[in-house]
């Protein structure tokens, strides 16, 4: 599989499905502020599982989506997060997010996000994002780990984390305040990534 290897974490890369739709996936801009709303509004179902809700609280307007936006791209050149959008032509049908920690001079592991639109679902969207996304940022900053949350009912976001070779795993100390109670830890094993 080719990986994504970009010169800047703003690049854009493209991921073809197995059904042959070409994605272009890239890290959001402001200007997207209307395609992100519109990919919230056609997703009620993202609920809580919706990673806008953690940074900026639920998001009204365009303008407070702008500002969500922002934060991601500073977070970006930061260096705390390579996280992307997945477009079909002007719509976002995926948000792919891979958070840094646990600072910014020497991440040690990045903790993974994914949501994909209903009418994609099941299609390889978030399976192959993820494959061009997490191998290279393995490399580039030499993790120790990727690892997910998840909640224990959420039967799509378990079996994408096993697609994307994340296996269930006790939460390391230095997670224990990452992971709340009752959600499941799920982990990256070196064995797999040194393998690639
Ligand atoms: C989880 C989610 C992102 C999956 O994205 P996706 O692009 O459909 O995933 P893929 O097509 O790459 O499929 C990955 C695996 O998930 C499985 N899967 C996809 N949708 C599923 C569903 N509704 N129920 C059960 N399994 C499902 C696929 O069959 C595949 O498993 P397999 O390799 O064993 O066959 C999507 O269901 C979603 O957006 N859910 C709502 C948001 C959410 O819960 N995010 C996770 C928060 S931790």
């Amino acid at each position: 599989m080719p990986y994504h290897t970009p010169e800047s974490p703003f690049d854009e890369f493209t991921v073809r499905l197995p059904d042959g739709t070409v994605l272009t996936v890239r890290p959001l801009k402001l200007t997207d502020a209307k395609a992100l709303s519109d990919f919230r509004k056609n997703n009620d179902r993202f609920g809580l599982h919706d990673p806008f809700w953690r940074d900026g609280g639920p998001v009204s307007s365009l303008e407070k989506i702008r500002s969500v936006i922002s934060g991601i791209r500073e977070q970006i050149t930061a260096g705390r997060s390579l996280s992307v959008a997945a477009w079909d032509g002007d719509r976002i049908v995926a948000w792919f997010s891979f958070r840094l920690g646990p600072d910014e001079t020497a991440p040690t592991w990045a903790e993974i996000g994914y949501a994909v639109d209903l009418e994609y679902e099941g299609r390889g969207v978030i399976t192959n994002i993820g494959f061009l996304s997490i191998w290279p940022g393995f490399r580039k900053y030499n993790l120790l780990r990727v690892w997910a949350k998840m909640d224990p009912r959420n039967d799509a976001s378990i079996r994408t984390a096993e697609a994307l070779d994340l296996r269930l795993a006790a939460v390391p100390s230095e997670l224990a305040d990452e992971v709340p109670a009752g959600m499941l830890y799920y982990e990256l094993r070196e064995e797999n990534f040194r393998a690639y």
